[in-house]
């Protein structure tokens, strides 16, 4: 165990098993991502109180498109509504919220409730909601290395200047810290696409629990266990 506690500014979390937790109590699949949304809030309010300064979430993927009309409808609507209401309550608590992923897949009063919220909460500095929604981090790469690579056509960069800080600031997540913890709720061990270049020193866990039943003596205990974690970033154990 290294002699320093380890820094914690950033959380990421992938919110899986609404459907499962839904399904289990003979429900259909929407009822459980209703109950999910709830759970965002309360997990937004336990950061915070955490004393986390960043934290991002995973809402819905590039992939996620590919469901049914159906859910992806309910999901739309969902997010409509905590866009409304639940983002306003943080946004009055001094929450600043941002929001990664594809927005040209989402609709035209989705993304204007979306940029209406960034632009009120751009000064808040509590804490960071980052909302990924429509978000791919393949896509995210391919944006980022277009980018680039138009920069460099141009003569705006040369190509001796593409270093680790310059494509990360081309992605959506710029200026917001790398990942220290990644949690994945549903006992699934896998990234879905998420974060993957942010995450390459994140400290990964993951849990049973299903999102709907996720809370805050989870994310806690969770939190508890990754400060006794040692972090070597490559190099040799800590004497
Ligand atoms: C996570 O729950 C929410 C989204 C992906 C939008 P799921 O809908 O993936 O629930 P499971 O994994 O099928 O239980
Ligand atoms: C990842 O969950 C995306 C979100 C939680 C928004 P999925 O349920 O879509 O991931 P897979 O399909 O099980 O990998
Ligand atoms: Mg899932």
């Amino acid at each position: 165990m290294s002699s320093e506690e380890n820094k914690l500014e950033h959380v990421a979390i992938i919110m899986d098993g609404n459907g499962r937790w839904a399904q289990k109590r003979g429900m259909p699949r929407t009822f459980g991502h209703r109950k999910g949304a709830e759970v965002v809030k309360e997990i937004c309010k336990a950061a915070e109180k955490a004393g986390i300064k960043y934290l991002t979430l995973y809402a819905f993927s590039t992939e996620n498109w590919k469901r049914s009309a159906e859910e992806v409808e309910t999901l739309m609507d969902l997010l409509r509504q905590y866009l409304k209401s639940d983002l306003q309550e943080l946004q009055e608590k001094g929450v600043c919220i941002r929001f990664i992923g594809e927005r040209q897949m989402l609709a035209p009063d989705i993304l204007e409730s979306m940029a209406k919220l960034e632009e009120q909460t751009a000064a808040n500095d509590k804490m960071t909601l980052c909302i990924a929604l429509s978000y791919g981090s393949r896509q995210e790469i391919i944006h980022a290395a277009r980018h680039i690579a138009e920069l460099v056509k141009r003569g705006d960069i040369s190509i001796n200047d593409i270093d680790e800080k310059l494509f990360s600031d081309m992605l959506y997540t710029r200026g917001i810290p790398d990942p220290d913890i990644l949690i994945r709720t549903s006992g699934e061990q896998r990234i879905s696409n998420y974060l993957l270049w942010q995450m390459a020193y994140t400290e990964f866990f993951f849990t049973d629990v299903l999102w709907p039943d996720f809370n805050e003596k989870v994310l806690l205990e969770i939190i508890d266990s990754y400060k006794s974690r040692e972090r070597r970033y490559g190099k040799i154990k800590a004497q």
